[in-house]
């Protein structure tokens, strides 16, 4: 049987009749591409997944319960010099590399273009997200004199894109052999009625597949035994829309290692009940973050004694990790989570559709499904003022506008 027939027979296997009478339209070139692609696609795990989107959240919540913290405020001078000097021992060492995470497809910015190529309108002049996150591993290459790898996650989607960019602005004098680009994985898009879409280059409509995908990625592309050649202990891995993240975090650094955990997070404490960011909360002695749409009504607004809510500590994407920590990540198979929306597709006819309303699940990992595998996460509370300042929407909470205010009371002091 040959290729073309191949495919066929696996669409139809899989009830995907409407690629075939795409297929059968195209000029010879691109249908050679669509075969290639539908002869690599997974269509058993696709069948599960979609299958899965119909069960609904199901978030076991009876054994949930808040978790400890570590407040740096209510730390003595001495305590907090002696995690820090722990934490700088391990830069100076050169044991230590970050990982920038820019997979991920922007939607809520609504910027044509990878996040990190995004201009922000902060002080003395305006600056790129890549450029910031430069900025920052400059000062600490400065700091502890020393030359910290940089990794970045792509997608296949803006990795060329990406490269191209860091290029053209000689990426903002980083010295170039630092830096490693790697790209994630990514999986097709299913309607409600469980068909795949096709886009408007006549190819079956992915999207990058999460952001904790990092870890088989890692591994996949040779970006862990690069890690290990480098002898590097921790790696910091951090998104690229945050324009406070403080990557190398000597403190938190200290505090992994002083309590014996491999991953370690800085938190945010959610500054009202209803904040869209996730809870980080016990379950059976283990660390789970739950999204703020799947916690329960009573467990949002609970306080404790004190009137302090019991679940307000946050994810935020400040995440360490020793090395063996990602290694063993990187063996798990870690749950997917769906998520329902708007993509454009190309109909039977090759009518370019642009859906109003959500019409397709895209399916992602998350990062910090990964802590379930540990007995046992450090969690320092990070301070708003000085290290979040997501660009997450275009407009209003969390935006470049937000941002920069953030970016400019932190580096040149509030305006009153
Ligand atoms: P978000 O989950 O906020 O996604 O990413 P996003 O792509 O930036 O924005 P929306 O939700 O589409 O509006 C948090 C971090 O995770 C990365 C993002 O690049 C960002 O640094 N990410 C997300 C990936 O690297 N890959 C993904 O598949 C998703």
């Amino acid at each position: 049987m040959d290729q073309k027939q191949e495919a066929i027979e696996k669409l139809k296997k899989y009830h995907q009749e409407h690629i075939i009478n795409i297929l059968e339209m195209l000029e010879e070139q691109k249908q050679k591409k669509l075969i290639e692609q539908v002869l690599t696609i997974d269509f058993e795990q696709i069948e599960k997944l979609y299958e899965d989107t119909k069960k609904g959240i199901n978030v076991e919540v009876s054994e949930l319960k808040p978790i400890k913290s570590i407040n740096p405020d209510k730390l003595s001078q001495e305590q907090k010099k002696a995690y820090e000097q722990k934490g700088e021992e391990i830069i100076k060492k050169n044991a230590f590399a970050v990982v920038t995470m820019s997979g991920g497809q922007g939607t809520r910015l609504g910027y044509n273009g990878p996040k990190g190529t995004f201009k922000i309108n902060v002080k003395p002049q305006p600056k790129y997200l890549f450029e910031i996150i430069v900025d920052t591993l400059k000062r600490a290459n400065e700091k502890y004199q020393v030359m910290i790898p940089w990794y970045i996650m792509t997608s296949e989607e803006n990795n060329d894109e990406i490269i191209h960019f860091m290029e053209e602005h000689n990426y903002f004098a980083y010295p170039k052999e630092q830096v490693k680009f790697f790209t994630q994985g990514e999986l097709p898009l299913i309607t409600p009625e469980g068909k795949l879409l096709v886009d408007e280059e006549d190819k079956i409509r992915v999207a990058s597949n999460g952001n904790g995908s990092i870890f088989e990625s890692m591994k996949q592309k040779g970006i862990l035994e690069d890690m290990r050649e480098k002898k590097i202990e921790w790696v910091y891995i951090g998104s690229i829309d945050n324009v406070l993240l403080k990557m190398v975090d000597v403190l938190l650094i200290g505090i992994a290692i002083d309590e014996g955990s491999q991953i370690a997070t800085r938190s945010i404490f959610k500054n009202n009940p209803r904040e869209r960011i996730g809870s980080l909360c016990s379950q059976n002695g283990k660390i789970k973050v739950i999204e703020y749409s799947e916690l329960p009504e009573e467990m949002i607004e609970a306080t404790d004694e004190e009137g302090e809510l019991l679940y307000g500590e946050s994810h935020v994407m400040c995440n360490l990790f020793h090395i063996d920590a990602l290694e063993k990540i990187s063996t798990k198979q870690l749950p997917y989570h769906s998520a329902f929306k708007k993509y454009s597709y190309k109909d039977e006819n090759g009518k370019v559709i642009v859906p109003e309303e959500p019409n397709a699940y895209k399916f992602e990992y998350f990062i910090f499904d990964s802590f379930e595998y540990f007995n046992q996460i450090s969690i320092l509370r990070g301070k708003r003022e000085e290290d979040f300042a997501p660009v997450k929407n275009k407009e209003g909470v969390d935006s470049p506008e937000t941002a920069a205010k953030l970016y400019n009371d932190f580096w040149f002091g509030k305006e009153e």
